[in-house]
């Protein structure tokens, strides 16, 4: 059953199609592209020699057979490990048919340390327009720093500072305000994605930071209190829901008219919105 919404709905796949292929591996993201999905959702980490590399966690051990901080490693550090050997993919669990290997083999290649020009140059030879929505994780250990190099690597692929910001194939999100401000003095028209886990009361009347046209709320929040979204739409944000994965969430998404779905099974979503 399909349920198509009135509005297009755009849809993210979270850090590739993550459950396809290990995540923030150039096998997810060409998955993710295959598949359909509108957009990528990606997190920014520096190394030790100022890369920026596609990375959620501070440390490297959940998602490699590496050890220790993506800041205290360098590129060439990272580049030497696997970052596909660590997990069975999730969509195998519980199935009568689960393998004992991890990832299928063909999903396991492409699975060294993805670097966000890597990425950006992926994007630029998809053949077809993917946005890309990148999220800067603990930018205040560096003090601006993640900001600056995210800039310049934009600038380097024409897309620091766009035209006006509905037009933007790129925005950026992050939970710190902080690094938004940042990424707004520096190109104001680039669009600014403010992530919510938790819905403060200081935030329940639907005012986000300064400039900051998009709020990015967990699904628990927009299932939750279905209100502060409507909130945000009549102050005239864009919302943009993530991690949506399970189908009622999907139909909740659609009937509260959000904007954008940030999902680990973009395919999934994609058949649910009937496309
Ligand atoms: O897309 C936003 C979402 O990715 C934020 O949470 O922990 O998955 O980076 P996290
Ligand atoms: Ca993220």
């Amino acid at each position: 059953m399909t349920h198509a919404p009135q509005h297009r709905i755009q849809v993210v796949a979270h850090r590739g199609a993550s459950e396809e292929a290990p995540e923030h591996t150039l096998a997810a993201y060409k998955k993710a592209i295959e598949g359909g999905a509108d957009a990528l959702e990606c997190d920014v980490r520096l190394t030790a020699d100022g890369h920026l590399v596609c990375v959620h966690d501070r440390r490297v051990n959940r998602t490699s057979n590496g050890r220790g901080a993506v800041s205290a490693l360098e590129l060439a550090d990272l580049a030497a490990l696997d970052f596909g050997s660590w997990k069975k993919s999730p969509a195998w669990r519980g199935r009568d048919e689960e393998p004992d290997w991890e990832f299928r083999p063909e999903d396991r290649a492409d699975t060294s340390v993805l670097t966000l020009e890597r990425l950006l140059e992926l994007v630029a030879d998809a053949g077809r327009r993917v946005e890309l929505a990148i999220e800067t994780k603990h930018p205040t250990r560096w003090a601006g720093q993640v900001e600056e190099r995210l800039l310049v690597l934009l600038k380097r692929f024409g897309l620091d500072a766009p035209a006006g910001s509905a037009d933007s194939p790129v925005r950026v999100m992050s939970f710190s305000a902080r690094s938004l401000a940042r990424v707004r003095a520096a190109s104001p028209t680039l669009p600014t994605v403010y992530l919510l886990q938790f819905l403060s009361p200081r935030l329940r009347d639907g005012r986000l930071p300064a400039g900051v046209r998009i709020a990015g709320p967990s699904i628990r929040i927009v299932r939750n209190h279905p209100a502060y979204v409507e909130r945000l739409k009549r102050n005239g944000h864009q919302v943009h829901v993530w991690t949506v994965n399970e189908p009622e969430d999907v139909d909740l998404c659609v009937e509260l008219g959000i904007d954008a779905i940030i999902t680990n099974r973009p395919a999934a979503v994609l058949d649910r919105l009937g496309r």
